[in-house]
């Protein structure tokens, strides 16, 4: 390095650095006087050197006595190897320390608002409002250098596929993606307003029509939405849009892209993705957006209980909007009768009635040796079919429910994960797959609403859409890992009929589709080409790569569940002059 303040990292030395003259600059990380000796354990963004003073160099042994936690540092001195029992070996530089000659304070530190070595103590407030702090741990400094990394893989990857990397407005118009818009008003057009992207998904498009084949942009995206550990109010995308390619080959080269990604930085190779449908994803796992490592799967038994007398079961199996699951837990016995009580309690969250189950405690003894609230309702040849089709064993457990379907795949979609790990069945690392073939719409209070946005292709007609549109399945394509939906895509809608049927079934007039989206409309009259594309959800990405459970921790700069900075206090009152000139006058909060 030999730089003019500093020659080398502190955590970068090493057994072959002994005997060399150093000059470090880094922050005291601890400090300890050991019976006239000062040791500190001194920090860069490499890590963590110890360095000695000892009371023969006078003049910086005064200083070292003098310095306390994040007190700003250069030294001078000499790398010596360490002996014997002062070896550390839980230190990557634990071989050797630094023999300090000169100790320079290059700025003192306040007392820290929280030990940067004991950082668990702290709490996320703390944590957000003295970031810079924050950031100096190890921890979040690797997690922010191995976002970096992957942000330059991706880069590096894209490119070398001939994609081009275009930046698109972040003052524009709305782009649904499903969220609330952040809003920045016009000085020169008093009581008009930018929407902030929520993707660049139109942008994108019209780069499409205009030629440019294959665009990708690390995108920041802003939501108005309410947060989550994998939500925050701006997020970055890599954004991905093709033209002249189908869905699969969108597919292969984004799992190109994730394999290769894995292979770089955490050495791990990523088996093959596998190809779900949505329908399938929901009736095995209860999600669309499977943790395929758990070994637990949801089976349909509705066809078997059409007759029971218990009316909660026969009712559900009767009714077409309805569902009877069964989910069998291998070695389930394990379960105490709290622990099924706890679980019943857990898929009332998602509206699940109750939480029937059978416990096989010999699975040869027929009635005998099954235990269950429900068996006194459900003849013996009923139960019979059921455990046969699960293939249930003694000492299983069956959960059961029968409610609307969305209440049975969401709370046994929920129990499935949470039994996965509660009873760590986790075994593999990484399960990605793929969930293909959505529903193009889903309907809330009579009404159509898109499942990705509006502007995904259905495989079927203009007029078959028009006609039938619960039934319409889009040509998207989410990207899941371990439970986690890390990114999505679509292939579009490049004729205008099409794009004007989707608007249309959304209830969506003509004059509004002109308003919101007439640009849109106009360009898919000059020459379009079939195109389509796909997001990441770059934030999510580092996230499970880091293995940290929230995007904050790989955001450097992140916002609170109340979408606020708490090192900045953004967002904050306009002074009266700026409201004045913006045209804006603001309501007193009711
Ligand atoms: P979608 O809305 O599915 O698709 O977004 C793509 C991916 O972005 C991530 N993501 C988020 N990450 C953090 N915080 C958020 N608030 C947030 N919202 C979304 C997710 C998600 O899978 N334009 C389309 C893509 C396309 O069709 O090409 C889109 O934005 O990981
Ligand atoms: P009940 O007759 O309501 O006491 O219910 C008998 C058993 O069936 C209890 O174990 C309940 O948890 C369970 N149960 C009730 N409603 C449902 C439902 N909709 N789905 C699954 N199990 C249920």
């Amino acid at each position: 390095m030999n730089g003019k303040m500093r020659s080398h990292y502190c955590g970068a030395l090493r057994d072959s650095d002994i005997g060399e003259e150093v000059t470090l600059c880094g922050w005291v990380h601890r400090r300890r006087d050991h019976g006239g000796v000062i040791f500190l354990d001194l920090r860069d963004r490499e890590g963590i050197i110890q360095v000695v003073f000892d009371p023969d160099t006078e003049k910086s042994f005064a200083l070292a006595d003098e310095v306390r936690n994040e007190f700003v540092l250069m030294i001078e001195g000499r790398v010596r190897a360490r002996e014997g029992a002062a070896i550390n070996p839980k230190m990557v530089t634990g071989q050797v320390e630094v023999l300090g000659a000169t100790l320079e304070i290059l700025n003192r530190s306040d007392i820290p608002p929280f030990q940067l070595d004991e950082y668990s103590e702290a709490g996320d407030d703390i944590r957000l409002r003295f970031r810079y702090m924050d950031l100096r741990r190890p921890e979040m400094q690797s997690n922010l250098r191995l976002r970096s990394k992957a942000t330059h893989y991706v880069r590096n990857f894209l490119d070398s596929n001939g994609f081009v990397d275009v930046e698109t407005p972040i003052l524009t118009k709305a782009t649904p993606e499903g969220a609330r818009d952040y809003l920045v008003p016009s000085r020169t057009q008093p009581g008009s307003f930018f929407a902030l992207p929520q993707s660049p998904q139109l942008f994108k498009q019209l780069l499409m029509m205009s030629g440019m084949d294959r665009y990708y942009q690390i995108a920041r995206c802003f939501r108005d939405e309410d947060l989550r550990a994998d939500r925050q109010p701006e997020f970055t995308q890599i954004d991905i849009e093709t033209s002249f390619m189908d869905a699969t080959e969108i597919m292969s080269l984004t799992e190109s892209l994730l394999k290769g990604l894995f292979e770089e930085l955490l050495k791990v190779e990523l088996a093959d993705f596998p190809v779900l449908t949505y329908e399938e994803a929901v009736r095995r796992y209860g999600s669309d957006k499977p943790d395929l490592r758990i070994p637990l799967e949801l089976v349909d038994v509705g066809d078997l209980l059409t007759e029971v007398e218990f009316k909660v079961f026969s009712q559900a199996a009767n009714h077409p909007d309805y569902r009877v699951a069964a989910m069998k837990l291998p070695a389930g016995d394990r379960l105490s009768r709290k622990n099924l009580d706890d679980y019943q309690k857990f898929v009332s969250v998602y509206g699940a009635k109750g939480l029937a189950y059978i416990k096989i405690n010999d699975r040869n003894t027929g009635y005998e040796g099954l235990q269950s609230p429900i068996l006194k309702f459900l003849p013996e040849t009923v139960v019979e079919s059921i455990l046969s089709r699960l293939n249930a064993e003694s000492g299983d457990v069956v959960f059961f429910g029968a409610d609307r379907r969305k209440i049975v795949n969401d709370s046994l979609g929920a129990l499935r994960s949470k039994l996965g790990d509660d009873l760590s069945m986790i075994d593999e690392p990484w399960a990605p797959c793929w969930v293909v073939d959505w529903p193009m719409f889903e309907q809330s209070d009579n009404s159509w609403q898109a499942l990705h946005h509006p502007f995904t292709a259905p495989k079927c007609s203009a007029e078959e859409l028009l006609t039938d549109p619960g039934n319409a399945i889009s040509d998207a394509y989410d990207v899941v890992i371990n439970g986690y939906e890390l990114g999505g895509g679509s292939i579009r809608n490049h004729q205008y009929a099409k794009q004007k049927a989707v608007f249309s079934v959304l209830g969506m007039s003509d004059n509004e589709a002109e308003a919101k989206f007439g640009f849109l409309l106009d360009a898919l009259k000059y020459g379009a080409p079939p195109h389509g594309g796909l997001a990441i959800g770059h934030d999510r990405l580092i996230m499970l790569m880091a293995g940290v459970d929230a995007i904050r921790e790989v955001i450097a700069f992140p916002k609170t569940q109340t979408a606020t900075c708490l090192l900045t206090g953004a967002p904050s009152p306009a002074d009266e002059w700026q409201l004045r000139e913006l045209n804006i006058r603001v309501r007193n909060k009711t």
